[in-house]
């Protein structure tokens, strides 16, 4: 090595030895009589000096010559310093430098390489590695280390095998957009990369590995947010011969073991909670369950009045802000406002305040009589200095745009602490979803998901098919969906009916996955999975909204990569050989 320690090592003990150290100069300081340059490594800081009369000229001017993020080696003593820094842990030695040589100089960075920068988002995006020079972000990445780490140690502890599966694979039509790369020695052909290695993990229980993981890459091509990336990372896992109990308990475990290794809380036994039970008190598949704050549905408590926006409305429902009744005018006009943006897409919002003597005033008050709003008092278990948020009109709609509201309220009332970690299972999802825009159902999590056995009849029957329940389960923490899977079906003959209520022909069902059928019919054992979105559970322990702050490169809000400037065009010649010229040229 070319260091004898690094810079986050030295401490008293180590007075009077000679050590080398190297790292990048984080800064200098010249006080006259002596110069100190703060050396950084991944490891900490160290102070070294260079001192008038004791260390020579020819040195000292050396150290002047420096600039910042500098790579340098210097050897020295360890000594004391007169004047002792307790905020960093080498803060009460410094070395007096006795040899200095810069291993490469260094351009003026174009931003602070400090835990406040000054450059922008963009800007450190470009400079992606010396923004991973920066405490907070290199921190960010330790611990997306040590959680998988704990996921390897814990899941190898319960006899799982960690298999690789192919990147490169075959596009499905199911879920979302892929990703896909033309094959030169197929001309006309393409691979697509797997959104994940959902039928793979099943073919391995097929094959008898019984229980699987993965921390893999998985590609969606869809559009990007905070908590979604075109390329991102799954914990996948799959077993054999289990009911859904068996994988909520098993996974619950690794869940508290992650919790316990990486944060150092106990998390108890995970609540469960229907999804009809979530739409219904939280109009959100993901409730943010840190606070309360349930819906309260109120047709039968407002209409008949003569409000025209509630008699008129599918469903009229609300929640109760404690303690919020001294929201201003402004602050309500605040809150309209956000529930009438197009992302919310409420037509209005109604608002009552409870009193400190118990009457209630509302924002509708020349429709509803002092006893009509005592009902609203009474339906919202409300109490003086309590404000009531009233939405009304098609139920989903309505649902979804209270919800939003919700997490809004839950935010201005400081409910949602990044401290704060309420994990809850979410069951018993539909089976399909109905999608007006398609005319079809949608299988809600994956085709290969099993419906409930109790559930199956009303496949037959076009009125239900939408009622039939999964054995499909979600991990939410904090409002933030960490984790998806299913019980999958096992039988050919159920995943064929699968396959054709999706809408699928024979012989579609049979071109896309036929080798899946296929290998059902050779023993395939009752299984089932979970995989968990590995970016979120890490900026969730992290406390970040955004996983990009996990990922040490990650893409931009249009897919890009603005550091290795890609995607970029390429070569006319290089479009030939994959046989595509023809199609980017029509459209050149
Ligand atoms: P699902 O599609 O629910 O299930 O994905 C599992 C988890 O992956 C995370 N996730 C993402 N994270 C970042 N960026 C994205 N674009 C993104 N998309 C999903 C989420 C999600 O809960 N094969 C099934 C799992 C199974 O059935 O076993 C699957 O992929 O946290």
């Amino acid at each position: 090595m070319l260091r004898t320690h690094t810079c986050g090592e030295l401490r008293p003990d180590h007075i009077g030895q000679t050590v080398t150290l190297t790292g990048w100069v984080q800064r200098t300081r010249d006080a006259g009589g002596i110069f100190w340059i703060v050396l950084r490594d991944r490891y900490g800081l160290t102070q070294l000096a260079l001192e008038e009369g004791v260390e020579s000229e020819e040195l000292r001017a050396k150290g002047r010559e420096l600039g910042r993020e500098f790579v340098i080696s210097v050897t020295g003593k360890v000594a004391e310093r007169y004047s002792k820094n307790d905020k960093i842990p080498t803060g009460a030695i410094e070395i007096r430098v006795e040899q200095l040589e810069v291993l490469n100089a260094a351009k003026l960075p174009p931003f602070l390489i400090e835990d406040e920068t000054d450059g922008g988002d963009d800007l450190r995006m470009k400079y992606r590695y010396l923004d991973l020079r920066r405490n907070p972000v290199r921190r960010n990445l330790e611990l997306r280390h040590r959680v998988a780490q704990a996921t390897r140690r814990f899941l190898d502890g319960q006899q799982f095998i960690e298999v690789e599966t192919p990147v490169l694979i075959k596009s499905t039509p199911e879920g979302a957009r892929d990703f896909v790369v033309p094959s030169r020695m197929n001309p006309g052909e393409f691979y697509a990369l797997p959104q994940s290695p959902q039928t793979f993990k099943q073919l391995l229980m097929v094959s008898g590995f019984d229980r699987y993981f993965q921390i893999v890459k998985c590609f969606r091509d869809e559009d990007l947010r905070a908590d979604r990336q075109p390329e991102f990372t799954q914990i996948d896992c799959e077993m054999s011969f289990v009911t859904q109990e068996d994988i909520l308990n098993t996974f619950e475990g690794l869940v508290q073991y992650l919790f316990k290794e990486v944060k150092g809380l106990e998390i108890g036994t995970l609540p469960r909670m229907t999804y009809a039970d979530a739409m219904r008190f939280y109009g959100n598949d993901k409730p943010d369950t840190r606070f309360e704050m349930k819906f309260v549905e109120l047709n039968d408590v407002v209409k008949g009045q003569g409000f025209p926006v509630f008699d008129a409305a599918g469903l009229v429902v609300g929640i109760n802000a404690h303690n919020s009744a001294m929201y201003t005018r402004k602050q309500l006009d605040e809150l309209t406002e956000f529930v009438k943006r197009p992302q919310v897409g409420a037509t209005g919002l109604v608002y009552a305040r409870v009193e400190p003597d118990g009457n209630v005033k509302s924002s509708v008050d020349k429709f509803y009589s002092q006893d009509e709003l005592q009902k609203w008092k009474a339906a919202f278990n409300a109490n003086p200095g309590d404000l009531l948020l009233i939405l009304a009109g098609e139920p989903n709609k309505t649902r979804k745009a209270l919800s939003e509201l919700r997490l809004e309220m839950g935010q201005r009332m400081g409910l949602r602490d990044k401290d704060v970690f309420s994990p809850l299972w979410v069951v018993d999802f539909p089976l399909l979803e109905y999608l007006e825009e398609e005319g079809r159902y949608f299988a809600m999590h994956h085709p290969f998901t099993s419906p409930k056995p109790e559930d199956v009849a009303l496949l037959d029957n076009p009125d239900t098919i939408g009622e039939v329940r999964a054995n499909a389960y979600d991990m939410v923490i904090n409002g933030v969906e960490v984790g998806g899977g299913s019980i999958r079906i096992h039988d050919r003959a159920v995943q064929a009916r699968m396959f054709s209520l999706l809408g699928f022909s024979d012989e579609e069902a049979k071109a896309q996955f036929g080798f899946l059928l296929d290998a059902f019919e050779y023993g395939a054992p009752p299984h089932g999975g979970i995989a968990f979105g590995f970016d979120r559970l890490c900026s969730l322990f992290g406390g970040a909204d955004s996983i990009r702050d996990f990922i040490a490169f990650p893409k931009n809000n249009s897919g890009r990569d603005v550091m290795i400037d890609s995607p970029s065009p390429i070569s006319g010649a290089q479009l030939k050989e994959l046989s595509i010229a023809t199609a980017v040229e029509k459209k050149a």
